[in-house]
């Protein structure tokens, strides 16, 4: 039997989880998957970091675009982030030649996402991002798979655990703003550029992915009014307290009479409500669809392991011939999102 050769460009937190993984489940995994999975190359900018794992059987490759046309893979795990410069062109490279893709890059997906995945079809090859939304929660298979029978209203949630353990350690604790980054960049939460996380930029991300999912349309992240949690004071979370409510930054896309609207915004919600326990680096996300009622998913949204669980999920399913449509339907079947009017929303 054939194994699957996978080639990870991207060694830091979560990358290096992933290779950690998948030697430790090497035995487990070939099982699950009925052939074996293996690293044949990596490539990443620093050789001799320590990331706690042995490189010396892997290929290593400088550029991840050489990774990329690598005849020594047959799929690419892209973790190096950002919407463009060398991950697009990794994953564009690797898609082109028929290679499977495997990303958690939800910043190349709000931007590209349905161009590549047109790329993915017109080469038969997969493109898999669980991991790009809400970390070791599997909410993409949910959408894209566990509800294909609904019809979806709304989507709502904590989709970045940097921001939701920012302002939980701020209000239990005390802290100051910056501190708490500090620890969250520390724990491998954070983006490179954590901006993303605390304007809500990498939030909106995310909600633009899981819109698609749900609503079977074309991404439309420019339609997503942003604001994130960075002018949030230990006062604001105080008043909120005294009034009975936390504050959390939530990301929300509903179907509309007009449209279908997207917002990401610091919101008060009651501290008695469910989405108020979600405390930390845990992410929930909430599906209100017709057949199904509701559904809430809980669980860490960020950090190495639950990154990389989602990763290998989507590795497997590429091991096994069943990753499936990138958006569970042909690209030219996706509508045209009709964009709602922004409305005045108080509360959650
Ligand atoms: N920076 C992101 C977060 C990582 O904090 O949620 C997971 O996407």
């Amino acid at each position: 039997i054939r194994p699957l050769r996978v080639g990870i460009a991207g060694l830091g937190t979560v990358g290096a989880a992933v290779a950690g993984i998948l030697k430790r489940q090497e035995n487990a995994l070939a099982a699950r998957c009925g052939r074996p999975i293996r690293v044949t190359a990596v490539s990443a900018r620093n050789r001799n970091r320590d990331r706690g794992i042995d490189l010396s059987g892997f290929a290593w490759f400088d550029d991840p675009v050489a990774l990329a046309a690598s005849p020594e893979i047959d799929c690419l795990v892209e973790l190096i982030g950002g919407s463009d410069g060398p991950a697009k062109t990794a994953v564009e490279t690797a898609l082109s030649a028929g290679k499977h893709v495997v990303t958690a890059n939800k910043a190349l997906l709000a931007a590209h996402g349905v161009a590549l995945a047109e790329l993915a079809e017109a080469n038969g090859a997969a493109l898999a991002f669980e991991a790009s939304s809400a970390g070791g929660i599997p909410v993409v298979k949910t959408l894209r798979e566990a509800l294909s029978g609904n019809n979806v209203s709304r989507l709502y949630g904590i989709l970045n655990g940097t921001c939701n353990y920012i302002l939980s350690r701020m209000e239990l604790e005390g802290l100051t703003f910056e501190a708490c980054l500090k620890d969250a960049q520390r724990l491998g939460y954070a983006e490179a550029d954590p901006t993303f996380d605390v304007e809500g930029f990498d939030t909106a991300h995310k909600l633009a992915i899981l819109t698609s999912l749900a609503f079977g349309t074309k991404i439309d992240a420019e339609a997503i009014h942003v604001e994130g949690i960075s002018s949030i004071t230990p006062l604001d979370l105080k008043m909120a307290d005294e009034l009975g409510y936390r504050i959390k930054l939530l990301g929300v896309a509903e179907r509309t009479k007009t449209g279908i609207e997207q917002r990401v915004h610091p919101t008060m919600v009651p501290k008695s409500s469910a989405i108020a326990q979600v405390m930390g680096v845990t992410n929930a996300v909430t599906i209100d669809a017709d057949a199904v009622r509701e559904i809430t998913l809980v669980g860490p949204g960020a950090g190495g392991g639950p990154t990389a669980s989602a990763v290998i999920a989507d590795i497997a399913d590429v091991a096994r011939g069943t990753a499936g449509q990138p958006f569970g339907m042909p690209v030219a079947r996706l509508e045209q999102p009709t964009r709602a009017p922004m409305q005045r929303h108080e509360g959650g």
